[in-house]
């Protein structure tokens, strides 16, 4: 195992003991969360926690059915008492994020601004001074007149791309919405509240992976095998 999955999985152990019991939980995507998971399950089986969970993705809801875990949705339960979710990078002291690196952003922002609390697990590679750089901002967009939208965005980055299927599939990505995926690059991201305005403004874009003021909690798992525990300021 590399340090960065032996860092990820010391956060996710910590982050874990934020469950209580009869409470509701919003359950974020990425190989993060999901070793989160296992992790909650042993938690819940040992403790015999009563947690009802909202999947973010498919990849989570078979994930969490193939535990026995109880699922529900936004519908039964509106507001949410904690959610545990994965990010791509985090500004290290406002805790302002970009997600979406697995496709699943939309779905991860509606829940994550759901809730009472974001706890979020990291490894300390995906900290930054400011956001963006080689990290790019995931834009989900409809697939109607996609080729329109991405020009717009184009116009207001350094570089947008439609995500193309890494393996598995030909084609772009499509999302857990039937929508698109375009990666956005920012050298330099002082004002992401602006380019995310921006982009929010474009006909056709559907959400940012810019999840700003959201964050309240970042577990942060180090090279050294600490964990370090942020909260926003
Ligand atoms: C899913 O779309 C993302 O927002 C993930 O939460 C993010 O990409 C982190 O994923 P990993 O934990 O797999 O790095």
């Amino acid at each position: 195992m590399s340090w960065i999955e032996k860092a990820r999985l010391s956060a996710a152990a910590q982050a874990v003991r934020e469950l209580r019991d009869r409470t509701t939980v919003g359950l974020g995507s990425g190989t993060t969360v999901l070793k989160a998971l296992d992790l909650a399950a042993e938690r819940i089986k040992k403790e015999h926690l009563n947690i009802n969970w909202v999947p973010t993705s498919y990849q989570m809801e078979i994930a969490a059915r193939r535990l026995g875990l109880k699922i529900t949705t936004l519908s039964e339960d509106i507001e949410l008492d904690l959610a545990i979710d994965g990010a791509d990078q985090v500004q290290w002291r406002s805790l302002d994020l970009v997600k979406g690196g697995g496709a699943a952003l939309l779905r991860e922002k509606i829940v994550d601004s759901t809730t009472k609390k974001l706890v979020i697990i990291i490894d300390e590679k995906k900290l930054a001074k400011t956001l963006g750089g080689e990290q790019p901002i995931p834009v989900e967009i409809t697939p109607f007149a996609y080729h329109a939208t991405l020009a717009k965005i184009n116009k207001i980055s350094e570089k947008a791309a439609l995500r193309e299927a890494p393996s598995g599939k030909v084609g772009p990505v499509v999302t857990d919405n039937g929508n698109l995926i375009i990666d956005a690059y920012y050298r330099n991201l002082r004002r992401p509240d602006i380019i995310n305005e921006k982009l929010r403004k474009i006909p056709g874009v559907v959400e940012t992976g810019l999840f700003l003021e959201m964050c309240d909690v970042a577990y942060v798992g180090r090279k050294d095998g600490k964990v370090d525990i942020l909260r926003r300021s």
